[in-house]
């Protein structure tokens, strides 16, 4: 069974707190939580006052991803604000050896995400430093936007990258997902789901998180 990461980017702010127990509540694993800096992508979301305040609730992982340029400023405060993964986008980084190597050392999974356009091929000889490898399946920035097709290649070329090398690097899949994709994509490879629009815009997301994390059977 997929692991359901439903995003917090398209939660009802002015009530985040049930927003955030409904996850509890529901057969969601983990809170994917987007940081975005109006630099790197054209939007600016929210930073460590939102998420420590959702840590102090949430009952589950928070996996936060940041969007956010020289993101090696501030892993000691995601830590703090109670990131359990933290994940960096490969075209932010000089030095992501040292970015991803700081990050576990810190206590947290390390992850790292890859835009539509960055061959698969690049994170090759890092494989060993990433717990999560996010492959974008649109360009980051908003929610609710279309699936690109060509992201079920790369989770094949993950996949087998990740199988070669020996690691247990989870692949997680981010952007328009759907019920209509969700088990093309689990097919492909991906072990983690996020979800923004397809779970808060559903009449009743708890039960939309239940289809997404059974969908593979
Ligand atoms: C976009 C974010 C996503 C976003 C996904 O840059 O990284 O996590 O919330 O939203 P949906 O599932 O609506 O495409
Ligand atoms: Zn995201």
């Amino acid at each position: 069974m997929p692991i359901i990461a439903p995003s917090m980017l398209s939660a009802d702010f002015l009530k985040l707190g049930e927003e955030i127990d409904m996850i509890n509540n529901s057969e969601a694993d983990w809170f994917h939580l987007d940081v975005m800096d109006g630099m790197f992508v054209p939007n600016i979301s929210y930073g460590m006052p939102i998420i420590s305040t959702i840590k102090k609730r949430a009952k589950k992982i928070c996996d936060v991803h940041l969007m956010v340029v020289q993101p090696e400023r501030y892993l000691e405060e995601f830590k703090k604000a109670g990131a359990d993964y933290l994940t960096v986008h490969y075209e932010t980084g000089y030095h992501l050896h040292r970015t991803l190597t700081s990050i576990r050392a810190l206590g947290m999974k390390a992850g790292l995400a890859i835009n539509p356009h960055t061959p698969v091929a690049m994170v090759a000889d890092i494989i060993h430093e990433i717990d999560l490898l996010l492959v974008m399946s649109i360009n980051p920035g908003f929610g609710g936007q279309k699936f690109l097709p060509l992201t079920y290649n790369k989770i094949r070329q993950a996949k087998e990258l990740i199988t070669n090398a020996g690691s247990n690097t989870l692949i997680e899949i981010d952007g328009g997902v759907t019920l209509d994709n969700a088990a093309d994509i689990i097919a492909a490879g991906a072990d983690v789901l996020v979800a923004g629009n397809t779970v808060f815009a559903a009449s009743d997301p708890a039960e939309m998180i239940k289809r997404l994390k059974h969908i593979g059977k």
